[in-house]
């Protein structure tokens, strides 16, 4: 018998169950006073339904799979954080209305698919740079969104409390009914879709630029209606794929969440149909990379200024050790400043090893500063920014620029600055709702999403 060449043998990865995470370090969990409670909590969990079913995990695998071929282009947004207060139907209709615009538009400009993915039906747990907030002379465990504990600053109001795990999960999947019902039910019909585009347009300040884009659009459905295709017969036309994601942060209910499908005996994270690692949480050897390597979902990760080439690319191999289209997405969050200098080394490695991912932009974490009133805020022209750069880093280097990252709502507050409404320091205060981090409202998702199209017009050419 020959002996095998150790050069070509390939290392087995470590034997995984959804409780291997607990053997690791773990980051950004919350201190849990009564542990039998937790456990009683996570039993309860266990029990529940799943959220999602894993086949379609597997076909959102296959859609990002053509993103990583540079054949379609991810749209993922919603909000920050999810809240217990800020629940509603009206709430979940405008964020999906308008990244349904918003997908219309860049469909357009793309000549391709578009993937969209919500930041919503399950995004309610936060990393935090500090354990603890301190308020005059008094400390208190830092908020970790809803699912954890409360925003309000008293000892009650931050004790972290497993229960909420569970109203968590319930107003998931209530939120995720209603979204599967607009997705499915006819309110993604195309052309009303187009019709609310074309209000934006005619109500913007930017009308005269976009007016174009929306005949455009206009004259395609014409031809296509005149050609037959419409709802009544083109099921395409009237119903869309959406998908849900969130940051695979809150391990005891991500392990809780976690099933063997009975139709592949492996394991899929049935709380979303796609999770993401945060900038916080990415040690190699860390429980939350432990964790989302073993389940089947597409997963992503993000992608900070701090992290090096060598360390991605081990990142990469233990995420997707067999190198599969469509498995890993990677969020690079920059900073307008510095992406083009940061992003553009770890895109040639990437691209010089032969792994397999599809590249998003957020242009948003990295752009988070405090306005002159106070307010945590981004500006519109940042964001643009780091967009653009994202955009001209893959056109240098002969990559896909696979997809675009928002925090965002359908509703029309006042959190980030500019845009065509020009909303400026002193507008903040009037509409500031959210529970984290600042979100671009309905106009500026829009508007960005029509500059978003720009650039992929661009590339086609
Ligand atoms: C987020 O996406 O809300 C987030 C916390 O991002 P990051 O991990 O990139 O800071
Ligand atoms: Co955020």
């Amino acid at each position: 018998m020959t002996k095998p060449d150790l050069k070509t043998v390939k290392k087995q990865p470590e034997p995984w169950t959804p409780d291997t995470w607990r053997n690791k370090p773990a980051k950004q969990l919350p201190n849990y006073k009564d542990q039998a409670a937790l456990e009683r909590v996570e039993e309860i969990i266990g029990e529940l339904p799943p959220l999602v079913f894993a086949g379609e995990a597997r076909n959102l695998k296959k859609q990002l799979a053509a993103a990583c071929r540079g054949e379609a282009f991810v749209l993922q947004g919603g909000d920050c954080a999810e809240s217990f207060s800020e629940f509603g139907a009206n709430k979940i209709r405008d964020t999906f209305r308008v990244l349904l615009q918003m997908s219309v538009v860049m469909t357009f400009g793309g000549a391709m698919p578009i993937v969209k993915m919500g930041r919503i039906a399950g995004q309610f747990a936060k990393p935090r740079s500090s354990d603890d907030e301190t308020q005059g002379n008094v400390t208190l465990p830092s908020y970790r969104g809803d699912i954890v504990n409360r925003l309000e600053f008293t000892a009650e109001g931050r004790e972290p409390d497993p229960q909420r795990m569970i109203r968590a999960y319930n107003q998931s999947a209530a939120t995720l009914n209603l979204l599967r019902a607009f997705a499915q039910g006819g309110y993604a019909d195309l052309n009303e879709v187009h019709r609310w585009n074309l209000d934006f347009v005619a109500g913007s300040a930017l009308s005269a630029r976009y007016e174009q884009v929306a005949a455009d659009i206009d004259r395609a459905l014409t031809f296509m209606r005149a050609c037959g295709i419409t709802g009544e017969n083109v099921p395409s036309m009237r119903e869309t794929d959406f998908y849900t994601c969130h940051e695979a942060l809150l391990l005891p209910y991500e392990q809780a969440m976690t099933r063997v499908d009975s139709t592949t005996d492996t394991w899929y994270d049935t709380s979303a149909h796609f999770l993401w690692i945060g900038a916080r949480t990415q040690d190699t050897d860390g429980a939350q990379i432990e964790f989302v390597r073993g389940i089947n979902n597409p997963i992503g990760m993000k992608v900070p200024p701090e992290l090096d080439a060598d360390t991605l690319i081990k990142l990469i191999d233990k995420l997707n050790p067999n190198n599969e289209e469509g498995r890993l997405s990677l969020i690079a969050r920059m900073g307008c400043n510095q992406v083009v200098e940061k992003l553009t080394p770890l895109v040639r490695r990437v691209k010089e090893e032969g792994r397999n991912v599809v590249w998003i932009c957020d242009p948003m974490h990295g752009n988070i500063e405090k306005s002159s009133s106070g307010y945590k805020t981004r500006r519109f022209d940042n964001i643009l920014k780091e967009v653009k750069g994202f955009f001209e880093v893959h056109r240098n280097e002969g990559t896909h620029p696979g997809g675009v990252h928002f925090e965002m709502t359908g509703q029309n507050v006042t959190e980030c600055v500019g845009g065509a409404d020009d909303i400026t320091d002193e507008d903040l205060s009037s509409r500031y709702h959210t529970a984290c981090d600042p979100r671009l409202n309905a106009n500026q998702a829009l508007e960005l999403a029509f500059l978003v199209s720009d650039e992929l017009k661009a590339l086609r050419k």
